[in-house]
């Protein structure tokens, strides 16, 4: 049999009022994606599948962030917000199309995984109008309950509608429905608002498939994956979970972490092999570590690229558009931001490297820094390979440090500094020669300096 076609409508109109908070409630970050991303992430995307995120009328970040992550969808306005139902019929236009299959999710549903959505869909194969996926809540509060009799799902009751005796079950609506995409239409607008808050609630939807004579039925799942995140708490116990997952695939892809619980990642960390990470590390979005590197303790990493054998930290900070090549070194207290360091470049301690480039095999000296901002506008740094730049050096930028040219201590470069150049630039003492070369022969007796 063919595939059968499917709309996934993302519900993501809520003002999300429970965060206390400027954003919208899905533009929230997990893992470093925001809710959104991590449900568009796990809805169906294969050939024959649609995509309609249902958004506010004040929602001008949350559309950006649709058009970024699936620049096929459909983004539809519910101008009021009057509850669910009325919600999904706001992608109405999307739904008269008549997928086989519409499939309505929260966006404020992370943790639930393609898999789920795909079992969700499965009981409309086989005649069922509607599959509604429920779990057992340790704590059902504040969630729609699952009333079945005989085996049969005959309705859902919101929280605020239940009796006593309904508020003791604890199977509970996750509010991922799977409904007959010929039908849907039929069946959500009937849906009516005489409840407590005078809202279309979707979950209504069920009692109706019933009347109507078909069949309503449930699919379970765990709690963990369907966790609602209405409030900055139930945001950190998905963070908790999401946290766990992304921690056990690390372990599991041959990441080294003698302290899992202390080290955070963001869904998009990618590994390569033989990769150690030590304890207290933070990893923002955009990270790749390749074969072999080290993460040393008290690191704090967002959209950087870190080459094979490298090693960062302990205590760095890498910022975006940092990448650093093979083998190379950041140390103590070193932050970096929009910079490449070549092949086995050592910035050791103590130093800042922003908008700069790095030439193979140059060293840093402790509390070197790139000049990069004079208050009015960024300028870059570049450095050649071999370079030398003593300790405590400043780099006013623009400037171009030649490759094998050796920086005095302290010196304050403002003009460039030719390859194999010798410069000191300590105030009154200002003294350029060429030769860097001739030196560093001088004072190894002809060996490789150290660190070199
Ligand atoms: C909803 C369900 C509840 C379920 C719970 C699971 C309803 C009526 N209730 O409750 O049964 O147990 O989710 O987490 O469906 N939204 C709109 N427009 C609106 C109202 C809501 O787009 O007018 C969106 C929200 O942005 C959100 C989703 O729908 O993504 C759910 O709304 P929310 O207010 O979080 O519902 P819950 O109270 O969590
Ligand atoms: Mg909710």
């Amino acid at each position: 049999m063919t595939a059968r076609s499917n709309l996934t409508v993302v519900l993501a109109a809520g003002e999300g009022t429970r965060m206390r908070s400027a954003m919208p409630k899905v533009m929230h970050p997990l893992a470093g994606q925001s809710l959104l991303a991590h449900v568009l992430r796990a809805a169906p995307k294969d050939a024959g599948t649609a995509l309609a995120v249902v958004i506010g009328p004040d929602h001008g970040a949350l559309e950006e962030e649709i058009k970024r992550l699936r620049p096929d969808a459909a983004i539809f306005i519910q101008r009021e917000r009057r509850g669910t139902a009325d919600a999904v019929l706001a992608a109405r236009d999307a739904i008269a199309r008549g997928a086989d299959d519409l499939l309505v999710v929260f966006g404020d549903t992370p943790l639930i995984s393609a898999a789920t959505f795909a079992r969700l869909r499965a009981p409309l194969q086989k005649g069922a109008a509607l599959a509604v996926l429920g779990f057992r809540a340790a704590d059902p509060a504040g969630y729609g309950r699952l009333l079945v009799e005989n085996g049969q799902l005959v309705a859902i009751r919101e929280h605020a509608e239940a009796s006593a005796t309904e508020r003791e079950i604890r199977l509970c609506n996750a509010g991922v429905m799977a409904f007959d995409g010929r039908r849907a239409l039929e069946i959500i607008e009937k849906i009516g608002n005489a409840n407590s808050k005078a809202e279309y609630y979707l979950v209504d939807a069920v009692a109706i498939v019933r009347q109507l004579g078909l069949e309503a039925v449930v699919i379970e799942t765990s709690e963990d994956e369907v966790r609602g995140i209405n409030t900055k708490a139930q945001l950190a116990e998905a963070e908790q979970v999401m946290q766990a997952r992304l921690r056990k695939a690390a372990l599991e892809a041959g990441v080294t972490m003698i302290a899992p619980d202390t080290v955070y990642l963001a869904a998009d960390t990618t590994f390569g092999n033989d990769v150690t990470i030590e304890p207290f590390v933070v990893i923002g979005p955009g990270v790749s570590i390749a074969d072999g590197a080290v993460i040393h303790s008290f690191s704090h990493i967002v959209q950087a690229s870190i080459g094979k054998n490298a090693s960062v930290g302990p205590f760095a900070r890498l910022r975006p558009g940092t990448t650093l090549g093979e083998g190379a070194r950041i140390g103590n207290f070193v932050e970096t931001k929009a910079a490449t360091l070549e092949a086995g470049v050592k910035v050791n301690h103590l130093s800042y490297i922003g908008d700069a480039h790095i030439g193979e095999g140059a060293n840093i000296g402790a509390g070197a820094i790139t000049c990069n901002y004079d208050g009015f506008g960024k300028h870059r740094t570049t450095i050649g390979a071999g370079a030398f730049v003593g300790t405590n050096s400043s780099l006013v930028a623009p400037v171009k440090i030649g490759s094998g040219a050796y920086i005095g201590s302290g010196s304050v470069i403002t003009r460039d500094v030719p390859d194999d150049a010798l410069a000191v630039e300590r105030g009154e003492q200002s003294n350029r020669e060429g030769g860097a070369t001739r030196y560093r022969e001088m004072k190894t007796g002809g060996k490789t300096p150290k660190g070199g």
